[in-house]
Protein backbone atom coordinates (compact mmCIF):
# COMPACT_ATOMS: atom_id res chain seq x y z
CA UNK A 1 0.00 0.00 0.00
CA UNK A 2 1.44 3.46 -1.03
CA UNK A 3 2.38 5.23 2.16
CA UNK A 4 0.13 8.96 1.57
CA UNK A 5 3.10 11.24 3.21
CA UNK A 6 6.73 10.54 2.63
CA UNK A 7 9.27 10.28 5.39
CA UNK A 8 12.51 12.02 5.16
CA UNK A 9 15.88 11.35 7.84
CA UNK A 10 18.78 13.07 7.83
CA UNK A 11 22.02 13.76 10.19
CA UNK A 12 24.82 15.83 10.93
CA UNK A 13 27.38 15.07 13.18
CA UNK A 14 28.33 17.19 16.14
CA UNK A 15 31.92 16.25 15.70
CA UNK A 16 33.42 20.07 14.51
CA UNK A 17 32.17 23.39 13.60
CA UNK A 18 29.79 23.51 10.86
CA UNK A 19 31.33 24.34 7.01
CA UNK A 20 29.63 25.89 4.26
CA UNK A 21 29.85 22.09 2.81
CA UNK A 22 27.15 21.11 5.27
CA UNK A 23 25.13 24.04 5.05
CA UNK A 24 24.98 23.81 0.84
CA UNK A 25 25.22 20.09 0.53
CA UNK A 26 22.84 18.94 3.37
CA UNK A 27 21.17 21.49 5.80
CA UNK A 28 20.14 24.05 3.43
CA UNK A 29 18.20 21.04 1.36
CA UNK A 30 16.67 19.54 4.67
CA UNK A 31 13.85 22.66 4.69
CA UNK A 32 12.49 21.77 1.19
CA UNK A 33 11.00 18.70 2.74
CA UNK A 34 9.44 20.85 6.06
CA UNK A 35 5.97 21.52 4.54
CA UNK A 36 5.00 18.10 2.36
CA UNK A 37 6.91 15.43 4.02
CA UNK A 38 7.36 13.73 7.69
CA UNK A 39 10.64 15.30 8.68
CA UNK A 40 13.46 13.69 11.17
CA UNK A 41 16.84 15.64 11.41
CA UNK A 42 19.38 14.45 14.19
CA UNK A 43 22.10 15.51 15.78
CA UNK A 44 24.18 12.18 15.61
CA UNK A 45 26.41 12.35 18.52
CA UNK A 46 26.72 8.51 18.38
CA UNK A 47 28.35 8.73 15.21
CA UNK A 48 30.43 11.51 16.72
CA UNK A 49 31.84 9.02 19.12
CA UNK A 50 33.64 6.85 16.61
CA UNK A 51 36.71 9.54 17.08
CA UNK A 52 37.50 10.72 19.91
CA UNK A 53 35.61 14.03 21.22
CA UNK A 54 36.60 16.23 24.37
CA UNK A 55 33.43 15.97 26.82
CA UNK A 56 32.54 19.53 27.09
CA UNK A 57 33.36 20.19 23.16
CA UNK A 58 30.74 17.39 22.12
CA UNK A 59 27.87 18.52 24.59
CA UNK A 60 28.71 22.19 23.30
CA UNK A 61 28.76 21.54 19.55
CA UNK A 62 25.11 19.28 20.26
CA UNK A 63 23.69 22.07 21.37
CA UNK A 64 25.02 24.22 18.44
CA UNK A 65 24.47 22.08 15.88
CA UNK A 66 20.29 21.69 16.90
CA UNK A 67 20.68 25.65 16.96
CA UNK A 68 22.18 25.67 13.49
CA UNK A 69 19.50 23.42 12.35
CA UNK A 70 16.81 25.81 13.51
CA UNK A 71 18.97 28.97 12.68
CA UNK A 72 19.15 27.46 8.95
CA UNK A 73 15.69 27.74 8.57
CA UNK A 74 14.34 24.26 10.14
CA UNK A 75 11.31 25.05 12.16
CA UNK A 76 10.97 23.08 14.96
CA UNK A 77 7.26 22.59 14.72
CA UNK A 78 7.09 21.67 11.32
CA UNK A 79 10.13 18.97 11.74
CA UNK A 80 11.23 16.89 14.41
CA UNK A 81 14.97 18.11 15.35
CA UNK A 82 16.03 15.33 17.84
CA UNK A 83 19.68 14.75 19.36
CA UNK A 84 20.16 10.51 18.79
CA UNK A 85 21.55 9.54 21.58
CA UNK A 86 18.04 10.35 22.94
CA UNK A 87 16.27 7.61 21.24
CA UNK A 88 17.90 4.42 22.52
CA UNK A 89 16.33 2.49 19.79
CA UNK A 90 19.08 3.82 17.10
CA UNK A 91 21.86 2.06 19.01
CA UNK A 92 19.38 -1.01 19.78
CA UNK A 93 18.80 -1.53 15.57
CA UNK A 94 22.11 -0.68 15.23
CA UNK A 95 23.00 -3.92 17.16
CA UNK A 96 20.60 -6.33 15.10
CA UNK A 97 21.76 -4.79 12.06
CA UNK A 98 25.13 -5.43 12.70
CA UNK A 99 24.09 -8.96 12.54
CA UNK A 100 22.74 -8.53 8.93
CA UNK A 101 25.58 -6.73 7.61
CA UNK A 102 28.71 -8.39 6.12
CA UNK A 103 32.44 -8.06 7.05
CA UNK A 104 33.32 -7.24 3.31
CA UNK A 105 30.60 -4.94 2.82
CA UNK A 106 32.25 -2.72 5.74
CA UNK A 107 35.40 -3.34 4.26
CA UNK A 108 34.77 -1.56 1.24
CA UNK A 109 33.63 1.59 2.68
CA UNK A 110 36.00 4.06 1.48
CA UNK A 111 35.22 6.72 4.55
CA UNK A 112 36.53 3.74 6.66
CA UNK A 113 39.50 3.41 4.51
CA UNK A 114 40.02 6.82 4.89
CA UNK A 115 39.38 7.75 8.79
CA UNK A 116 40.96 4.81 9.83
CA UNK A 117 44.08 6.15 7.62
CA UNK A 118 43.61 9.29 9.43
CA UNK A 119 43.24 7.62 12.97
CA UNK A 120 45.87 4.96 12.63
CA UNK A 121 46.43 4.76 16.39
CA UNK A 122 41.85 4.54 16.88
CA UNK A 123 40.95 2.14 14.62
CA UNK A 124 37.92 1.27 16.64
CA UNK A 125 35.07 -1.52 16.21
CA UNK A 126 32.48 1.98 16.17
CA UNK A 127 34.35 3.21 13.21
CA UNK A 128 34.17 -0.04 11.37
CA UNK A 129 30.33 -0.26 12.17
CA UNK A 130 29.78 3.20 11.44
CA UNK A 131 27.36 2.68 8.47
CA UNK A 132 25.11 -0.13 10.32
CA UNK A 133 24.42 2.29 12.89
CA UNK A 134 23.42 5.38 9.84
CA UNK A 135 21.12 1.95 8.56
CA UNK A 136 19.50 1.82 11.69
CA UNK A 137 18.55 5.56 12.28
CA UNK A 138 17.36 5.57 8.36
CA UNK A 139 15.05 2.59 8.29
CA UNK A 140 13.52 2.97 12.38
CA UNK A 141 11.32 5.98 10.77
CA UNK A 142 10.62 4.10 7.37
CA UNK A 143 12.38 6.77 5.55
CA UNK A 144 11.97 7.44 2.05
CA UNK A 145 14.09 10.19 1.06
CA UNK A 146 17.33 10.90 2.59
CA UNK A 147 19.13 14.84 1.84
CA UNK A 148 23.14 14.29 2.01
CA UNK A 149 26.11 15.39 0.07
CA UNK A 150 27.58 13.13 -2.37
CA UNK A 151 30.26 11.78 0.10
CA UNK A 152 27.77 9.77 2.11
CA UNK A 153 26.19 7.80 -1.29
CA UNK A 154 28.24 4.62 -0.69
CA UNK A 155 26.57 4.66 2.89
CA UNK A 156 23.67 5.37 1.64
CA UNK A 157 23.83 1.88 -0.89
CA UNK A 158 24.68 -0.55 2.04
CA UNK A 159 21.46 0.79 4.13
CA UNK A 160 19.51 0.10 0.77
CA UNK A 161 21.15 -3.07 0.83
CA UNK A 162 20.43 -3.90 4.22
CA UNK A 163 16.96 -3.11 4.28
CA UNK A 164 16.48 -5.11 0.60
CA UNK A 165 18.48 -8.41 2.94
CA UNK A 166 16.18 -8.00 6.21
CA UNK A 167 13.08 -7.87 3.96
CA UNK A 168 14.13 -11.01 1.99
CA UNK A 169 15.03 -13.04 5.05
CA UNK A 170 11.52 -12.03 6.97
CA UNK A 171 8.66 -10.22 4.91
CA UNK A 172 8.61 -6.51 4.29
CA UNK A 173 9.53 -4.92 7.20
CA UNK A 174 12.03 -1.71 6.05
CA UNK A 175 11.04 1.22 3.42
CA UNK A 176 14.16 1.00 1.25
CA UNK A 177 15.15 4.69 0.79
CA UNK A 178 16.48 6.99 -1.82
CA UNK A 179 19.36 9.34 -1.68
CA UNK A 180 18.26 13.01 -2.24
CA UNK A 181 21.68 14.37 -3.56
CA UNK A 182 21.33 18.14 -5.04
CA UNK A 183 23.97 17.88 -8.23
CA UNK A 184 25.29 21.11 -7.87
CA UNK A 185 26.63 21.19 -4.62
CA UNK A 186 26.96 17.75 -3.37
CA UNK A 187 30.28 18.40 -3.28
CA UNK A 188 32.24 21.70 -2.37
CA UNK A 189 35.45 21.14 -2.07
CA UNK A 190 38.10 23.18 0.56
CA UNK A 191 39.61 26.25 -0.38
CA UNK A 192 43.19 25.50 0.21
CA UNK A 193 43.15 22.11 -2.02
CA UNK A 194 40.06 22.20 -4.30
CA UNK A 195 40.72 18.64 -5.41
CA UNK A 196 39.79 17.54 -1.86
CA UNK A 197 36.17 18.01 0.29
CA UNK A 198 35.88 20.61 2.25
CA UNK A 199 35.90 19.32 5.50
CA UNK A 200 34.71 19.98 9.28
CA UNK A 201 38.13 18.22 10.67
CA UNK A 202 40.65 20.26 8.47
CA UNK A 203 43.45 21.39 9.88
CA UNK A 204 43.94 24.15 7.81
CA UNK A 205 41.55 27.02 9.05
CA UNK A 206 41.57 28.97 5.48
CA UNK A 207 40.83 25.75 3.76
CA UNK A 208 37.89 25.71 5.43
CA UNK A 209 34.75 28.31 5.48
CA UNK A 210 32.65 27.74 8.60
CA UNK A 211 28.72 28.75 8.98
CA UNK A 212 29.37 30.30 11.82
CA UNK A 213 32.71 32.58 10.46
CA UNK A 214 32.48 36.33 10.73
CA UNK A 215 32.39 38.41 7.53
CA UNK A 216 35.97 39.49 7.99
CA UNK A 217 37.81 35.94 8.02
CA UNK A 218 34.83 34.77 5.11
CA UNK A 219 36.07 37.58 2.99
CA UNK A 220 40.22 36.97 4.09
CA UNK A 221 39.72 33.15 3.42
CA UNK A 222 37.82 33.57 -0.30
CA UNK A 223 40.76 36.23 -0.94
CA UNK A 224 43.31 33.10 -0.27
CA UNK A 225 42.09 30.71 -1.91
CA UNK A 226 43.19 28.76 -4.52
CA UNK A 227 42.65 29.22 -8.13
CA UNK A 228 45.03 28.73 -11.24
CA UNK A 229 47.72 30.51 -13.03
CA UNK A 230 45.12 31.54 -15.85
CA UNK A 231 42.45 34.87 -15.13
CA UNK A 232 39.28 33.77 -16.22
CA UNK A 233 36.55 32.95 -14.57
CA UNK A 234 35.54 29.52 -16.12
CA UNK A 235 33.68 26.50 -15.17
CA UNK A 236 35.97 24.03 -15.86
CA UNK A 237 37.09 19.86 -14.72
CA UNK A 238 41.10 21.82 -15.02
CA UNK A 239 40.20 24.76 -13.14
CA UNK A 240 38.99 23.03 -9.74
CA UNK A 241 39.75 26.26 -7.66
CA UNK A 242 37.80 28.83 -9.77
CA UNK A 243 35.00 26.22 -10.30
CA UNK A 244 34.34 25.29 -6.94
CA UNK A 245 34.03 29.37 -6.09
CA UNK A 246 31.66 29.56 -9.09
CA UNK A 247 29.43 26.77 -7.62
CA UNK A 248 29.64 28.64 -4.09
CA UNK A 249 28.25 32.01 -5.83
CA UNK A 250 26.15 30.31 -7.60
CA UNK A 251 24.24 28.69 -4.81
CA UNK A 252 24.36 32.05 -2.55
CA UNK A 253 23.12 33.93 -5.21
CA UNK A 254 21.01 32.07 -7.52
CA UNK A 255 23.04 33.00 -10.47
CA UNK A 256 23.75 30.25 -13.53
CA UNK A 257 27.29 29.71 -14.10
CA UNK A 258 26.89 31.26 -17.34
CA UNK A 259 25.35 34.58 -15.44
CA UNK A 260 28.73 34.50 -13.61
CA UNK A 261 31.01 33.80 -16.57
CA UNK A 262 29.39 36.57 -18.13
CA UNK A 263 29.35 38.85 -15.15
CA UNK A 264 32.94 38.13 -14.37
CA UNK A 265 33.99 38.16 -18.22
CA UNK A 266 37.96 40.17 -18.33
CA UNK A 267 37.45 41.09 -14.60
CA UNK A 268 40.32 38.80 -13.01
CA UNK A 269 39.57 36.86 -9.78
CA UNK A 270 40.34 39.68 -7.59
CA UNK A 271 37.06 40.96 -8.34
CA UNK A 272 35.66 37.36 -8.40
CA UNK A 273 37.01 36.44 -5.23
CA UNK A 274 35.59 39.22 -3.39
CA UNK A 275 32.33 39.03 -5.31
CA UNK A 276 32.01 35.32 -4.08
CA UNK A 277 32.76 36.43 -0.17
CA UNK A 278 30.78 39.16 0.24
CA UNK A 279 27.42 36.94 -1.10
CA UNK A 280 28.46 34.13 0.84
CA UNK A 281 28.75 36.82 4.14
CA UNK A 282 25.54 38.29 3.27
CA UNK A 283 23.83 34.94 2.53
CA UNK A 284 25.24 33.33 6.34
CA UNK A 285 24.25 36.32 8.16
CA UNK A 286 20.64 36.11 8.99
CA UNK A 287 21.76 32.60 10.14
CA UNK A 288 24.62 33.66 12.15
CA UNK A 289 21.94 36.39 13.94
CA UNK A 290 19.44 33.83 14.79
CA UNK A 291 21.92 31.15 15.71
CA UNK A 292 23.71 33.76 18.91
CA UNK A 293 19.94 34.36 19.10
CA UNK A 294 18.73 30.79 19.70
CA UNK A 295 22.13 30.10 21.65
CA UNK A 296 21.24 32.21 24.06
CA UNK A 297 18.62 30.62 25.18
CA UNK A 298 19.70 26.64 26.55
CA UNK A 299 16.29 26.10 28.29
CA UNK A 300 14.75 26.54 25.05
CA UNK A 301 16.88 24.25 23.09
CA UNK A 302 16.50 21.77 25.73
CA UNK A 303 12.93 21.74 25.34
CA UNK A 304 13.33 21.44 21.60
CA UNK A 305 15.82 17.95 22.27
CA UNK A 306 13.15 16.77 24.64
CA UNK A 307 10.06 16.86 22.25
CA UNK A 308 12.02 15.71 19.31
CA UNK A 309 13.09 13.04 21.03
CA UNK A 310 9.33 12.19 22.26
CA UNK A 311 8.18 11.98 18.74
CA UNK A 312 11.13 10.21 17.04
CA UNK A 313 10.86 7.42 20.05
CA UNK A 314 7.36 6.98 19.05
CA UNK A 315 8.13 5.82 15.69
CA UNK A 316 11.33 3.97 16.57
CA UNK A 317 9.65 2.37 19.33
CA UNK A 318 7.22 0.83 16.83
CA UNK A 319 9.47 0.36 13.86
CA UNK A 320 11.77 -1.86 16.84
CA UNK A 321 8.92 -3.87 18.38
CA UNK A 322 8.41 -5.03 14.22
CA UNK A 323 11.72 -5.89 14.05
CA UNK A 324 11.90 -8.01 17.42
CA UNK A 325 8.92 -9.64 16.26
CA UNK A 326 9.89 -10.73 12.82
CA UNK A 327 13.43 -11.73 14.24
CA UNK A 328 12.02 -14.05 16.91
CA UNK A 329 13.02 -12.14 20.16
CA UNK A 330 10.37 -12.93 22.36
CA UNK A 331 8.23 -9.56 23.63
P1 LIG B 1 28.63 14.73 8.27
O1 LIG B 1 28.35 15.17 9.67
O2 LIG B 1 30.02 14.45 7.89
O3 LIG B 1 28.07 15.79 7.24
C1 LIG B 1 26.73 16.26 7.30
C2 LIG B 1 26.18 16.43 5.90
O4 LIG B 1 26.96 17.36 5.18
C3 LIG B 1 27.35 16.80 3.92
N1 LIG B 1 28.67 17.35 3.57
C4 LIG B 1 28.95 17.97 2.42
N2 LIG B 1 28.21 18.23 1.33
C5 LIG B 1 28.81 18.89 0.31
N3 LIG B 1 30.11 19.29 0.34
C6 LIG B 1 30.89 19.04 1.41
N4 LIG B 1 32.15 19.45 1.44
C7 LIG B 1 30.31 18.35 2.52
N5 LIG B 1 30.80 17.95 3.72
C8 LIG B 1 29.78 17.33 4.34
C9 LIG B 1 27.40 15.30 4.18
O5 LIG B 1 27.28 14.58 2.97
C10 LIG B 1 26.21 15.12 5.09
O6 LIG B 1 25.01 15.02 4.34
N6 LIG B 1 27.32 9.89 8.25
C11 LIG B 1 26.82 11.26 8.18
C12 LIG B 1 25.84 11.58 9.29
C13 LIG B 1 24.70 10.64 9.39
C14 LIG B 1 23.59 10.55 8.52
C15 LIG B 1 22.75 9.53 9.06
C16 LIG B 1 23.23 11.20 7.35
C17 LIG B 1 24.53 9.72 10.37
N7 LIG B 1 23.35 9.06 10.18
C18 LIG B 1 21.57 9.16 8.44
C19 LIG B 1 22.05 10.84 6.74
C20 LIG B 1 21.23 9.82 7.28
C21 LIG B 1 28.00 12.20 8.30
O7 LIG B 1 29.03 11.87 8.78
O8 LIG B 1 27.71 13.48 7.93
Amino acid sequence: MEKEIKTVFSGVQPSGNLTIGNYLGAIKNFSRFSEDYRTFYSVVDMHAITVRQVPAELRKRTYETLALYMACGLDEKKNTLFVQSHVPEHAELGWVLNCYTMFGELSRMTQFKDKSAKHAQNINAGLFTYPTLMAADILLYGTDVVPVGIDQKQHLELARDIAIRFNQTYSETFTVPEGYIHTDTMKIMSLAEPTAKMSKSDTNPNAVVYILDSKDDILRKFKRAVTDSDSSVHFSEDKPGVSNLMTIYSAFTGKSLDDIEREFDGRGYGDFKLAVGEACADGLATVRDEFARLMADKAYLEQVMKNGAESAHRVAFKMMSKVKRKIGFVN
